[in-house]
């Protein structure tokens, strides 16, 4: 032992003694242990939460409403704010109150855009999507505005997508504001080795040539400037007096994201304090079996749930193609059972086409092995033991279920996160990908053999099943940021000239807010500092060559001069 760990070691023992004569001869009977105490006070803290979704939709909504949800649990008065009627007809979320936007819902502006969207033309599909939310700017920020004066409301929650409203409206009435995305691509600034099949790149750059990787990083900067048409943002936020702002991610600098996301998903890479990741939020109860699905389930070991989500649809040929590979997979016996939830599929346009099996009997449910329905329990489905696959579209919902249950996935998507999320899945092993431009039946029959036959993809979603349970306590989390939020504003607010606290959005959260955002670009990426390192390290360099230069020249010209004939 070297001196300085004697001498620290004698310090401990010391100091051990000391405290348990103190403890041994104290005046009073203390017991030995105090118990921890975790207990908050939620006493005098602000309570009226306004959650808001331009998106709106079934799905969509859950991550947003679970932590509403629990929110509520803990006392808070929690408002949505949303297209649709989706809380007063639901069991889970009916105790919280909806305020209807009367603008359509994101499965009807899909529709709006379904030529695009089989083109997958994503660019233009973003555009269209992004004008659309401007046209509908001014309606929301005067909902959101009204409902906020009604509820004397105390913090914003805001669903990311397209939601430039919400987060304006936080901004100009000084309230705390946290947001709640599935997609990281649009609210962080990704590394450079990530990217996203959106914009014609990979979701990891890791095995690309230099021509692609020097590509993407230019590539997402074009699809921004061309997809996000923020002019025409602009022009309706000037109608309401809100300020123009250019950033493309709208106005969420130095303010919380929560992230329904999840390593073993998600590409590993850091994120900033500001972006937390509380994935994946699944409710805590799910619809059971119909006794007609669960005998089909019972007596079919080998079934293949097919469904491509509440709101997108493929084309009839797609649909016909996909049906032909089950027939013929059914007719190799290498499965016994298909589940198709058709939901937003028009079934009636699929007896126009010409083909060549009967596809009326499949659709009359008169085929043994072929179960169609229009809605199904997805997670009851893939919960059961005879669920051997899951044909999806990959939103982010459904391959969350799948990763929960460890289902492995053949993955058609189409637009949005849905691309990433397919790459995502084949690169960590539990699934396999389709596009739905040239759909090949001969494709889909021998992808589907693959992910029956190898072992590895039900053995990666087993893996990272239990990686999505840990995570999915998380939801809990997200409400006590929340709540951490809340609490700043409490200490931060400032009583206005109506007696209303406002705080600053841009220094609210100083305690993940990290400084570089302060010390402005070049000060803040240290450009200052690297230049004048290179600088340094070049005129050193240009010295050094300089000299060696003078140097070589002198004694060349010595040498010349000696070796030079003396003609005096
Ligand atoms: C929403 O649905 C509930 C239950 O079906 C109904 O009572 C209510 O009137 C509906 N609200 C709107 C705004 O349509
Ligand atoms: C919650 O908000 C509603 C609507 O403003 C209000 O009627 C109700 O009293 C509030 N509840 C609590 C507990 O503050
Ligand atoms: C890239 O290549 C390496 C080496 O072949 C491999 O280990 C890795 O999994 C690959 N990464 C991806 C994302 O395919
Ligand atoms: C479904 O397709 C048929 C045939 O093309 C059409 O007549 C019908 O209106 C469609 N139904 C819906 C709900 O779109
Ligand atoms: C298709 O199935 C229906 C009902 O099972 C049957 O009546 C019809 O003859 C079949 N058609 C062909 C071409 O097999």
């Amino acid at each position: 032992m070297s001196p300085k760990y004697s001498l620290l070691a004698f310090w401990h023992i010391a100091m051990l003694i000391f405290f348990s004569i103190n403890v041994t001869f104290g005046s009073e009977h203390l017991s030995e242990f105090i118990q921890l105490s975790s207990s908050l006070d939620r006493g005098n803290m602000p309570k009226n939460i306004i959650a808001a979704s331009f998106a709106g939709g079934t799905n969509h909504l859950v991550p947003l409403l679970e932590i509403c949800k629990i929110l509520k649990d803990r006392g808070y008065n929690v408002t949505l704010i949303a297209p649709g009627n989706f809380t007063a007809k639901s069991v889970s979320y009916s105790s919280i109150p909806q305020i209807t936007v009367d603008v359509l819902d994101m499965g009807e502006v899909y529709s709006t855009f379904e030529e695009d969207l089989i083109k997958m033309d994503h660019m233009k599909t973003y555009s269209a999507i992004t004008s659309y939310a401007s046209s509908v700017y001014v309606k929301f920020y005067n909902i959101y505005k009204q409902i906020a004066e009604e509820v004397n409301v105390d913090l914003f929650f805001c669903d990311y997508m397209m939601n430039f409203a919400c987060f304006d409206i936080a901004w100009k009435l000084g309230k705390p504001v946290v947001g709640i995305a599935s997609m990281l691509g649009y609210i962080t600034n990704l590394p450079p080795y990530r990217s996203d099949p959106l914009m014609g790149c990979h979701v990891t750059m890791e095995n690309e040539s230099f021509y692609n990787r020097f590509i993407c990083i230019i590539k997402p900067l074009k699809f921004l400037l061309n997809s996000a048409p923020l002019g025409e943002v602009n022009s309706q936020r000037e109608k309401v007096g809100v300020d123009p702002s250019w950033d493309f991610r709208g106005r969420i600098s130095n303010i919380l994201i929560l992230t329904d996301n999840f390593y073993g998903f998600e590409i590993p890479m850091a994120l900033p304090p500001l972006h937390q990741e509380i994935g994946p939020i699944l409710p805590d109860t799910f619809p059971n079996l119909t006794p007609t699905l669960n005998s089909f389930l019972e007596t079919h070991p080998r079934t293949i749930y097919f469904a491509l989500g509440s709101i997108m649809q493929t084309t009839p040929k797609n649909i016909i193609t996909i049906l032909k590979s089950f027939v013929e997979l059914i007719d190799q016996n290498v499965i016994d059972g298909v589940i198709w939830a058709s939901v937003k599929t028009n079934t009636s346009r699929l007896l126009s086409t010409d083909d060549d099996i009967n596809i009326s009997t499949i659709l009359n449910n008169d085929h043994p092995h072929i179960h169609i329905v229009k809605y199904a329990p997805q997670f009851a489905i893939l919960s059961h033991e005879n669920t051997k696959l899951f044909l999806s579209h990959g939103g982010a919902s459904s391959c969350h279920e799948s990763i929960y249950t460890a289902t492995p996935m053949l993955v058609l998507p189409m637009f949005g996160d849905q691309l990433g999320n397919a790459e995502k899945l084949e690169v960590f092993g539990m699934a396999l990908r389709l596009t739905p431009i040239n759909l090949e039946i001969t494709d889909v029959v021998s992808k589907i053999k693959k992910l029956l036959n190898e072992g590895s993809f039900k053995k990666n979603a087993e893996r990272l099943q239990f990686l999505a349970k840990i995570n999915s306590k998380r939801k809990y989390r997200g409400a006590d940021m929340i709540e951490v939020v809340m609490n700043a504003a409490k200490f931060e607010g400032i009583e206005d000239e109506n007696g209303k606290l406002r705080i600053d959005n841009n220094v609210l959260l100083k305690e993940w807010i990290t400084p570089d955002s302060r010390m402005g670009f070049i000060r803040g990426s240290y450009l200052d500092v690297y230049c004048t390192i290179i600088i340094i390290l070049l005129s050193l360099f240009g010295g050094i060559l300089f000299s060696t230069w003078k140097i070589a020249k002198f004694f060349f010209n010595i040498s010349r001069d000696s070796s030079k004939p003396k003609t005096e």
